[in-house]
């Protein structure tokens, strides 16, 4: 168990973007995985392509807005082509008639004099002559052709606008919270699911993998996915419907316009990728250096009593000013060039609005386009350019939801313990106490010699074992082939003459009770660590295993009792941490109880304190005790010596020492001093 305890979480320093390995695979992988979730994901998507198309009508809409408007501000052509045509007309048939047009009576003289004044007009007529003409005719006339703004038409091209945009914006509201309420719940999904996996993946996973790796995947992969897909997967889509819909409509509305407004922000575009590429060195160059920085902080700051003992702080802090500096440079250097990125991506916007201008400005003279397809074309060229920018972005979300995902689902394809067959069960309350190990010989993956060795044994209930042996015998081992942390390569371990290998995993830990070197609480009160997972415990239960453990006493002085937290609470020292996790042990009241190194952590004074409670804790259990400190395991019932995997030596303590082996030695050495 300590192998997995050794790790401390470390996230990956200040690396916030990934990539995957496999690309391809990977995201092959989530879609597979999203699959439950197949109509909801397409609903978004068919939403978001919608919003992006019906916003694609919105330029073209502005156009004719923008031409009623400018028609309406010049002379009304319309009536001016009616009048000639109706005066014309009226004076062929030889008997002049009153017209009417607009609603407006022009009398016989009115027209006559209209005829006179449009006779004075040559080629060579200034402007000026013009207006000053106009200004000559009779007023019926003047009314006819004033410019009149059709307001009809913008109230309705306005109304169609407003509600255009308005689907548009709810389109992409509702697409926004399908995708939301999708990615959450997958992730929450991937989240129950990774957990359920932790308890289903062999011991020896966790060997090979740091635990922070692992935390990493549940929290920061998980999230990752989860934001990302919801970032991406809308904003992709819309923006490619957006890009290639607006190449459409330009190519539509005019295809000199079109052609204009693509080139222009291309070549914008290709000046951003460049200065891009050159920025991207720097980007990685400053995660780097921040990981270097950090891992350098985390290291003095865990080590801070040994870097003062060793007065390294001078050395320390030489390294640390050049870490800094060098991250100072590197920090400087990029965000000076994202710092580029908002006016570069304006000039693009402004460079494309003057190219439509100048080309859409020489169309109009020519008549050959009217001012409403400027106006369009300058919203296109918006319209344009931002999916190109979304798309980039959603790339790299999507590149981070890949290697967030690879991650993720390594861990969830990982082989798992081979199935269990149990053919029987053994109830708590019923073992009577036998463990018989018979040739039992074990290798940890990856290692080429077995750790155990053809170890055999035979434990009588309520026997009180010790097993002794220099570091790296493979006590700890024995304790791990017990609780069928691992399965053993060959020979067999019973419980009451039966196979372990029958008994459910489950079955087995519910028979023992460990207490480690490491304490191992968890934040809560000290009730709830004493409790830990079992129900129905009476306050008065706890309180007697406290006063038999003897720490009644002292957890009755704390501010607030048994209700006091237990994690970073200072008043709590490690003995008495340890001897909280024995009073868990004895509410536990399993027929088998480990001990391994359970008393290393603490002062002599403390241990004898933990020895005690250890005694009354192993009294009428058959008990496992591993120790360094061979005083306190003199009064074994069988002591077990233990070298390179194989017992070398058994018997009680008494008769070892008349052996005077190995354990004589090892034994007599500790007093020596
Ligand atoms: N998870 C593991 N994977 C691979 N090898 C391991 C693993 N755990 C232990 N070993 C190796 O097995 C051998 C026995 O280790 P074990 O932890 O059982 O020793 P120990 O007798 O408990 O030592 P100590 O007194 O230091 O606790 C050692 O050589 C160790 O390197
Ligand atoms: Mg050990």
């Amino acid at each position: 168990m300590s192998k997995n305890q050794k790790n401390t979480p470390k996230h990956k320093n200040g690396m916030q973007f990934e990539k995957a390995k496999d690309f391809k695979k990977s995201i092959k992988r989530t879609l597979k995985e999203l699959k439950p979730f197949k109509t909801l994901v397409v609903f978004a998507l068919v939403l978001a392509t919608l919003g992006s198309v019906l916003s694609l009508f919105a330029p073209d809409k502005l156009k004719e807005l923008t031409d009623t408007i400018t028609d309406g501000l010049v002379v009304n052509k319309d009536n001016i082509k009616t009048l000639n045509e109706e005066i014309a007309k009226n004076f062929q048939t030889g008997t002049p008639k009153e017209i009417t047009i607009d609603n407006i009576t022009i009398s016989i003289t009115d027209q006559q004099q209209y005829i006179e004044k449009t006779k004075e007009l040559t080629k060579d007529t200034t402007t000026n002559e013009l207006y000053k003409k106009l200004d000559e005719l009779p007023e019926p006339i003047k009314q006819v052709i004033s410019p009149k703004i059709n307001i009809d038409k913008i109230i309705k091209i306005t109304i169609f606008l407003a509600i255009l945009y308005m689907i548009s914006a709810i389109f992409n509201l509702f697409e926004g919270l399908v995708m939301s309420t999708v990615s959450n719940k997958f992730a929450k999904d991937l989240r129950a699911k990774i957990t359920k996996k932790i308890n289903k993946l062999p011991l020896k996973y966790f060997d090979q993998h740091q635990t922070g790796d692992i935390l990493s995947r549940v929290t920061n992969d998980v999230d990752t996915i989860g934001q990302t897909m919801n970032q991406s997967l809308g904003t992709l889509v819309s923006a490619i419907t957006l890009f290639i819909g607006t190449i459409v409509m330009m190519f539509i509305t005019n295809w000199t316009m079109a052609i204009t407004a693509i080139l222009s922000s291309i070549l914008g575009f290709a000046g951003m990728m460049f200065v891009m590429s050159k920025s991207q060195k720097y980007f990685n160059e400053k995660q780097a250096r921040l990981g270097q920085l950090n891992g350098h902080i985390e290291e003095i700051y865990t080590g801070i009593n040994v870097v003062r003992v060793s007065n390294a702080r001078e050395c320390t802090k030489k390294e640390f000013d050049k870490l800094n500096k060098k991250l100072k440079n590197s920090n400087q250097k990029s965000q000076f060039l994202s710092g580029l990125m908002p006016p570069m991506m304006a000039f693009i916007g402004n460079f494309g609005y003057v190219a439509v201008c100048i080309v859409g400005a020489l169309l109009t003279i020519n008549g050959k386009i009217t001012f409403g397809v400027i106006v369009a074309f300058m919203t296109y060229v918006r319209m344009f350019t931002s999916p190109l920018t979304q798309i980039a972005q959603a790339m790299t979300s999507l590149q981070s939801t890949a290697a967030a995902s690879e991650r993720v689902f390594e861990f969830i394809d990982e082989k798992e313990m081979q199935k269990e067959k149990p053919t029987t069960r053994l109830a708590k309350d019923k073992v009577k106490g036998n463990i018989e190990l018979q040739n039992v010989i074990f290798t940890y993956d990856g290692n080429e010699k077995p750790t155990i060795n053809n170890f055999t044994a035979k434990i009588k209930p309520g026997q009180k074992v010790a097993i002794v042996g220099p570091t790296g015998a493979g006590k700890t081992t024995i304790v791990n082939l017990l609780m069928r942390f691992y399965e053993i390569n060959s020979g067999t371990i019973k419980i009451d003459n039966i196979n372990t290998k029958d008994l459910t995993r489950e079955n087995v830990h519910e028979l023992f009770t460990m207490v480690l070197q490491d304490t191992w609480l968890f934040e809560g009160t000290i009730k709830e660590n004493i409790i830990y997972n079992r129900k129905n415990i009476k306050n008065e239960k706890i309180r007697e295993v406290c006063k038999e453990v003897g720490i009644d006493h002292f957890i009755k002085t704390l501010p607030e009792g048994y209700n006091s937290p237990v994690t970073g609470n200072e008043d709590i020292s490690s003995g008495q941490k340890q001897l909280i996790t024995i009073a868990r042990a004895m509410i536990e009241n399993s027929p088998f109880l480990i001990l391994d190194e359970a008393t290393s952590n603490v002062d002599t004074r403390t241990e004898e304190l933990v020895q005690t409670a250890m005694d009354k804790l192993t009294k009428g259990k058959t008990s496992f005790i591993i120790a360094h400190r061979l005083s306190t395991i003199k009064n074994a019932d069988l002591i077990l010596v233990m070298k390179d995997g194989n017992i070398i030596e058994t018997g009680n303590h008494d008769e070892l020492i008349k052996e005077n082996g190995f354990y004589a030695k090892l034994y007599n050495s500790q007093f020596e001093l």
